[in-house]
């Protein structure tokens, strides 16, 4: 895992945007969630999970990640990663009413239309900004963001403490 955002300051998490009206929409909800959530960003440290491009726009992708929980524990964190143009969402690859990914098949997040979040199991849909189940058993509950920043094309985890390459096995869901 590089390293080369650190020094990201929460600042720059606005950047241009080229994306459609359900995009922008869902970029502009989705960082007012983010900024209003538990998340903190005390070290400013951001990690370099892949390079912008290695995601096409209008697609997802799956990371297996590993965090530093606040006792100190290692524990697995998945993540979703969805690319329109250069900005990026992030959720946990956890469904809120099951606890389980949404990809049944690897990588396989966004419904027909690709424009919103589904449960291949189940067909439950999620809004891409909000994270919200609109169709499904957990309509009404939400996927938990994820904070992420593109730098210097580079797609970055931020608010949280990584465990880097060689402390653990930590990457591309399909790695
Ligand atoms: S696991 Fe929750 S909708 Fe499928």
């Amino acid at each position: 895992m590089r390293e080369s955002c650190r020094g990201w300051s929460a600042s720059e998490t606005n950047g241009p945007v080229d994306a459609g009206k359900v995009f922008d929409d869902a970029i502009a909800f989705h960082d007012k969630r983010i900024a209003g959530s538990e998340v903190t960003m005390t070290d400013h440290l951001a990690y370099a999970i892949c390079a912008l491009n290695e995601i096409p726009s209008q697609r997802a992708q799956g990371f297996h990640l590993m965090i530093v929980a606040e006792d100190g524990s290692q524990q697995p964190w998945p993540i979703i990663v969805i690319r329109w143009g250069r900005q990026v969402f992030g959720y946990l690859n956890r469904c809120p009413h099951d606890g389980v990914n949404l990809d049944w098949e690897r990588n396989q997040f966004l419904d027909q239309n690709g424009t919103r979040l589904m449960c291949g199991k189940h067909g439950a849909l999620f809004e891409l900004g909000t994270g919200n189940c609109v169709e499904g058993p957990c309509k009404g509950q939400s996927l938990t963001p994820v904070a992420l920043a593109v730098l210097d094309n580079d797609i970055c985890v931020t608010g949280v403490t990584l465990v880097e390459d060689g402390e653990a096995a930590s990457g591309r869901a399909d790695a």
